[in-house]
C-alpha cells in the first residue's frame, strides 16, 4: 500500500479551517515537523508510479518531477530527482517504515531500464554516454526535446541512492541480492562516473555548461563508496580507486573564490557567463554527500568544513535585500532563499528546496562537531560564527568533560542519536542547552545550539509558507510567499524528509571519506577511458542491441534567436529516419550545437540540421553525407564540424510522426 490514502486522509483533516489555524499558530515547530513529514512521505509516494495518486501512466517505480503539465510541464522523470528522493525515501525506510521497501525495490527495477533507453546522448551500449540523459518520458521512453545534457550528476546520485540500500542489505542477510540485481546497475553508473567525470556538462539547475560543484562532490561521493563497496561485496573497483583521488583534487583546487569567499558553483562557464558564483549549488552538494565520521578540512567541502559555513553566509546574505518578503527580518536570522540571487525564473523566487536544504546543511555540521567533539574557527569561518554568536574567536572550542554517555545499547556523544539502534530517541530530545548539569555554560554547546536555533529559522520560514494542505510547489513568491511554479513538487518533499532526518539525529551511513588517501600531488582530468556496459538483466532490464557501432559527434555552429533550436535530421534510426523533431542538439559552446549518435559500420549517412522555430521546422538546404568505416575494435569515433546553411524545406502543419513529440 502506497502513501497516497494517508496523504488524503490527512489532507482531508487539515484543509479544514480550524487545522489550519492550528498548524500555523497553535503547534510547536517539532510537532509541525512531525506533521509534515508525514504528509511529505505520503506527498512523494503520490508521485511514483505504478499506484501514487498523482502518477497515473506512471511505469513501476518511476518517480515523476510534479504531477503538473503546466507552468511548467513537470510530468517526466529526472534520474537526479529520482535518485534524490528515493535517498530519503531509504532513510525513512531504515528508521523503520518498512513499508518503504517496495518502493524503493520498485525505482531499482525503473532504474535497470532507465539506464538502458536510448536517448539524444546516444546508448548504454557501448559507450555510456545515455546514462548522461537527465529527462525521461514517465513511461521510460526518450525525450527528445532541446535540454541541457549531459547531466552526469544523475549516474552518481542513482549510484549513491543504490549503495545506501545495498548497505541495508548487507546489514540484513541480502548479500545474493545486492550482488546480483543492484550492483550490476551502480557498476555501470561508477564507471560512466570514472570515465566521463571531467566534460563539460549541465548544472542541477539545467542552465549551466561547465562543471559544476554539486556534480563535481556528488561524483567524488559515489566513486569513493564505490571503491569501499566493491570490496565490501568481494569485488573491486579500479576505477573508483584510480579516479576518486582525482576527482578529490578537481573538488579541492577548483571552487573557492578567495575575494568573495564563498564556493563558486560552476566553473569552466561559456564565455560571457557573469554571476557571482553564489548558488544553492553548493548546499545541496554539502546535504547531500554529507558523511556523519567526515573530517572539516576544507578539501572535501563537508558542512562542517570553513568553507561550506563561510558560503552560507554568503548566500544567505544575498537574499536579505531582494526579496520583499524578508524584509524585516533581523539582519542576523533565518530568511527565504532561492536559487541564486541573479535567478529570473519565474520571476526568481525563493525555493523551498533551497531553504530547507539551508537548514539542513547547519543540522549536519553541528551534528559533525558533535561527533567531533570539538569545533574549530579559523578566519575563513569567524564571520558565520560571530553573526550567531557574538563573542566567537578563531580556535578550537572542546566539547565538555561528561560529553559521552550511555544507553542500554552502548555509548553516544551526548546529544547525538543515530538510526537502527534499538533505543532511537524521538524529536525534540538531546538537542539543547544544558540538559546535563556539566554541559551548562560551555561555549562549545551554546555555539552548537545557536547553530540549530539559526537552523529551525530556516524551517521556520518554510513554515510560514506552508499551504493548507501541506504540499510543497518548487518556489514561494518574493513578494506575497505565495506558492508558485510547479505544484506538489516531489523534491520539494523529498527536502523536508532529509532535514527532519538530521534535525532529530538520523544519519546516512558514513561513505568512507574520514579513510580517503592524501590528495595527489598533481590533478589529472583524463578519466578512465573507455569503459565496458552492460545492461543490468536480472534486475529487470531489456536486453539492448549490442551489435557494433561507430560514435559520430555531430556539431554545428548556428546562430539561433530566444525560441529557437537546433535538431539534426538524417536517414539512420538515431537521426529519426528523416523526423525532424527526433534529435535534439545542445549548445554546450554556443553557437557551436552538440549530437551524440550512433551508426552503423561501413554506411554512407545521410543527414541535414533543422531550426526549430516556434511554429515551424525549417531544414537547411541540401543534403550531407558522412561514411562510417569499418567497426574495427568497436571504438571508432567520428566528428564534425559543419556550419548550417539557409533555409530548404519547411514542416508546417499536418505533420505528425508517431515516434516524435509533436503534432500539428
Ligand atoms: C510509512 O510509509 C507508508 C507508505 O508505505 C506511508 O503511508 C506512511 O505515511 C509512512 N509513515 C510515516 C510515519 O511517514
Ligand atoms: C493516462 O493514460 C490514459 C490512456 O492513454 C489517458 O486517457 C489519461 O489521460 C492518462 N492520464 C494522465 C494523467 O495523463
Ligand atoms: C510513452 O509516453 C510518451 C509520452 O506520453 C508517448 O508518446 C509514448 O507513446 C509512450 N510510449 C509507450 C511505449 O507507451
Ligand atoms: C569572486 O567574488 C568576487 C567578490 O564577490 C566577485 O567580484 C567575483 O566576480 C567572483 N569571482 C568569480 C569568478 O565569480
Ligand atoms: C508575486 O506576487 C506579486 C504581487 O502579487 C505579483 O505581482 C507577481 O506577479 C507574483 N509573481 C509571480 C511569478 O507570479
Ligand atoms: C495542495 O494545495 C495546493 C494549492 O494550495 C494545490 O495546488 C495542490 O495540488 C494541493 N496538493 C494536494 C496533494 O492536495
Ligand atoms: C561560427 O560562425 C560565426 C559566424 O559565421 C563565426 O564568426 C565563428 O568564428 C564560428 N565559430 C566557429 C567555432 O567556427
Ligand atoms: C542514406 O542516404 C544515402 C544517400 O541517399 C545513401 O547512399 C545511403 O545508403 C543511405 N543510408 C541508409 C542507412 O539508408
Ligand atoms: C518558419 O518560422 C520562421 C520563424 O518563426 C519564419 O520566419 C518563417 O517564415 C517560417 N517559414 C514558413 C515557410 O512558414
Ligand atoms: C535530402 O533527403 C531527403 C530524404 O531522403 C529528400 O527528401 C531530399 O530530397 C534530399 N534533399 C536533397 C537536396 O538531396
Amino acid at each position: 500500500m502506497h502513501g497516497p490514502l494517508a496523504l488524503v486522509l490527512f489532507a482531508a483533516s487539515a484543509l479544514a479551517g480550524p487545522a489550519i489555524e492550528q498548524r500555523q499558530a497553535t503547534l510547536s515547530l517539532d510537532e509541525f515537523i512531525a506533521q509534515e513529514r508525514r504528509i511529505a512521505v505520503a506527498g512523494v509516494l503520490a508521485n511514483i508510479g505504478p499506484d501514487g495518486a498523482s502518477a497515473q501512466n506512471a511505469s513501476r517505480g518511476v518517480v515523476i518531477a510534479g504531477p503538473g503539465i503546466v507552468n511548467p510541464d513537470y510530468r517526466y522523470t529526472w534520474t537526479r530527482d529520482s535518485a534524490m528522493t528515493i535517498h530519503a525515501i531509504n532513510e525513512e525506510f531504515f528508521v523503520g517504515n518498512a513499508s518503504l521497501q517496495s518502493t524503493i525495490e520498485d525505482y531499482i527495477y525503473a532504474e535497470a531500464i532507465r539506464q538502458t533507453v536510448n536517448t539524444p546522448l546516444g546508448d548504454l551500449y557501448p559507450w555510456g554516454t545515455g546514462l548522461g540523459e537527465p529527462k525521461y518520458q514517465i513511461n521510460l521512453t526518450r525525450f527528445h526535446g532541446v535540454w541541457g545534457r549531459p547531466q552526469p550528476d544523475g549516474p552518481a546520485l542513482r549510484a549513491i541512492t543504490l549503495m545506501g540500500y545495498i548497505d541495508y542489505l548487507l546489514d540484513n542477510g541480502g548479500m545474493a541480492q545486492a550482488k546480483r540485481i543492484i550492483w550490476p546497475i551502480v557498476v555501470n553508473d561508477l564507471l560512466f562516473v570514472a570515465q566521463y567525470w571531467s566534460i563539460i556538462s549541465y548544472d542541477l539547475w539545467e542552465e549551466v555548461a561547465g562543471n559544476s560543484f554539486f556534480t563535481i562532490q556528488s561524483m567524488h561521493h559515489s566513486l569513493v563508496e564505490g571503491a569501499h563497496m566493491a570490496t565490501r561485496l568481494g569485488y573491486t573497483c579500479p576505477q573508483c580507486e584510480s579516479q576518486a583521488p582525482q576527482v578529490a583534487c578537481f573538488l579541492a583546487n577548483n571552487f573557492w573564490n578567495e575575494t568573495g569567499q564563498h564556493v563558486l558553483a560552476n566553473i569552466n562557464t561559456p564565455e560571457g557567463f557573469s554571476r557571482s558564483g553564489i548558488d544553492s549549488n553548493f548546499l545541496l552538494g554539502a546535504a547531500e554527500n554529507f558523511d556523519i565520521d567526515a573530517p572539516c578540512d576544507n578539501a572535501y567541502y563537508q558542512p562542517c568544513s570553513s568553507r561550506i559555513l563561510a558560503s552560507h553566509k554568503a548566500y544567505v546574505d544575498s537574499f536579505r535585500e531582494i526579496y520583499p518578503i524578508n524584509a524585516g527580518r533581523p539582519a542576523n536570522g533565518a530568511v527565504a532563499t532561492g536559487r541564486y540571487p541573479e535567478d529570473t525564473y519565474y520571476g526568481g523566487n525563493p525555493w523551498y528546496i533551497c531553504t530547507l536544504n539551508a537548514a539542513e546543511v547547519l543540522y549536519d555540521a553541528a551534528a559533525q562537531f558533535r561527533r567531533q567533539g570539538q569545533l574549530t574557527i579559523d578566519s575563513t569561518s569567524l564571520p558565520f560564527f560571530q553573526q550567531l554568536y557574538p563573542s566567537a574567536a578563531v580556535g578550537t572550542y572542546n566539547a565538555p568533560s561528561g560529553w559521552w554517555q550511555r544507553h542500554s545499547w552502548g555509548w553516544s556523544r551526548w546529544g547525538e542519536k543515530t538510526w537502527g539502534k534499538p533505543s532511537w530517541w524521538g524529536p525534540g530530545r538531546g538537542y539543547g542547552r544544558g540538559r546535563n548539569g556539566n554541559q551548562r555554560g560551555s561555549a562549545f554547546t551554546d555555539i552548537l545550539a545557536s547553530m540549530t536555533t539559526y537552523a529551525d529559522g530556516f524551517v521556520s520560514v518554510v513554515r510560514e509558507y506552508t499551504p493548507a494542505n501541506g504540499s510543497y510547489s518548487e518556489q514561494y513568491n518574493r513578494t506575497t510567499g505565495e506558492m508558485l511554479s510547479a505544484y506538489d513538487l516531489t523534491w520539494s518533499l523529498a527536502a523536508f524528509v532529509t532535514m527532519t532526518q538530521r534535525r532529530n539525529g538520523q544519519y546516512p551511513a558514513s561513505w568512507g571519506l574520514r579513510d580517503v588517501a592524501p590528495l595527489p600531488s598533481s590533478c589529472n582530468t583524463a578519466g578512465a577511458g573507455p569503459q565496458n556496459y552492460a545492461p543490468a538483466i536480472e534486475a529487470g532490464a531489456p536486453p539492448v542491441d549490442m551489435s557494433c557501432t561507430v560514435q559520430i559527434t555531430f556539431r554545428v555552429n548556428a546562430t539561433t534567436t530566444f525560441g529557437t533550436n537546433i535538431y539534426i535530421s538524417g536517414n539512420i534510426s538515431d537521426l529519426g529516419n528523416w523526423a525532424p523533431d527526433y534529435e535534439p542538439m545542445t549548445p554546450p559552446s554556443y553557437p557551436i550545437w552538440e549530437a551524440i549518435v550512433e551508426a552503423p559500420p561501413n554506411t554512407v549517412v545521410s543527414y541535414a540540421y533543422v531550426q526549430q522555430n516556434p511554429a515551424n521546422y525549417t531544414f537547411e538546404v541540401g543534403n550531407r553525407t558522412i561514411t562510417t568505416p569499418d567497426c574495427g575494435n568497436g571504438r571508432v569515433q567520428l566528428s564534425t564540424l559543419d556550419a548550417i546553411r539557409g533555409p530548404g524545406t519547411v514542416i508546417t502543419e499536418n505533420y505528425c510522426n508517431p515516434d516524435v513529440t509533436r503534432c500539428w
